[in-house]
């Protein structure tokens, strides 16, 4: 079972952001993962709508994997331009009506997600699985990076495995949050299929991007 990779732009040098994706392009990482934060929903603010869809238009191979911690997420999807392509977490947390926002991603073509946070259980997920297009586990708490892996991800990505494959759909079990060397072989052997890499690997500094790249697919593959 060989893991697909999401580099985190967030933890990319922001002072050379075209460099960063197009390097990170031309390495083979699929998909380059977006994130938005309204301050509100969580403590931070990052990625502006702007820049993520300006992103867009840079990409050779990779696709958007926009990750949006915000209340009332549906706002954005204009300015963001979602559209074909794209997938876009909403966090189970965040939505009054979870349905009515998947039905939006969908209605633009967009692959919807939900974001499930490290407090709330995977057994949420059971009344939408059918609807969606994959999960998001986060395993750290949402609005920064570099904290340490949250307590029990390892065996909750199992779970959401679990329920993905008795569900019979091909869905997508995406992981953010401490996904270093160390432990993403591990994530994929429980179940992970789509890697987001932040400061813990790809960002970490110690090899270049385009290194960082290979030696995170060698580990995942
Ligand atoms: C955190 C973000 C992550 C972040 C992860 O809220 O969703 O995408 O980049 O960073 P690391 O990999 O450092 O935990
Ligand atoms: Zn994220």
């Amino acid at each position: 079972m060989s893991g697909m990779l999401s580099p985190s732009l967030m933890c990319a040098d922001l002072l050379n952001l075209q460099f960063d994706i197009e390097t990170l392009d031309k390495a083979g990482a699929e998909y380059i993962h977006l994130d938005f934060m309204d301050g509100a929903f969580v403590p931070n603010i990052t990625l502006d709508t702007t820049l993520i869809k300006k992103v867009k238009s840079v990409l050779v191979n990779m696709k958007r994997d926009i990750h949006i911690m915000a209340f009332h997420p549906e706002k954005y999807f204009e300015s963001m331009n979602i559209g074909n392509g794209d997938i876009v977490s909403v966090h189970y947390e965040a939505c009054d009506n979870l349905n009515d926002v998947i039905c939006k991603i969908k209605s633009r073509g967009a692959s919807a997600f939900v974001a499930v946070s490290p407090d709330t259980s995977a057994e949420v997920l059971s009344s939408f699985i059918d609807k969606i297009d994959g999960v998001l586990v986060m395993t750290v708490y949402p609005g920064f990076a570099g904290q340490p892996l949250a307590e029990g991800s390892m065996e909750k990505i199992a779970q959401v495995r679990e329920m993905i494959d008795k569900s019979r759909r091909n869905l997508i079990l995406e992981v953010d949050g401490h996904v270093s060397w160390d432990l993403c072989g591990e994530m994929v052997r429980n179940g992970a299929d789509l890697l987001v890499a932040g400061s813990s690997s790809v960002f970490s500094g110690e090899n270049s991007l385009e290194e960082s790249v290979k030696r995170m697919k060698s580990l995942i593959s």
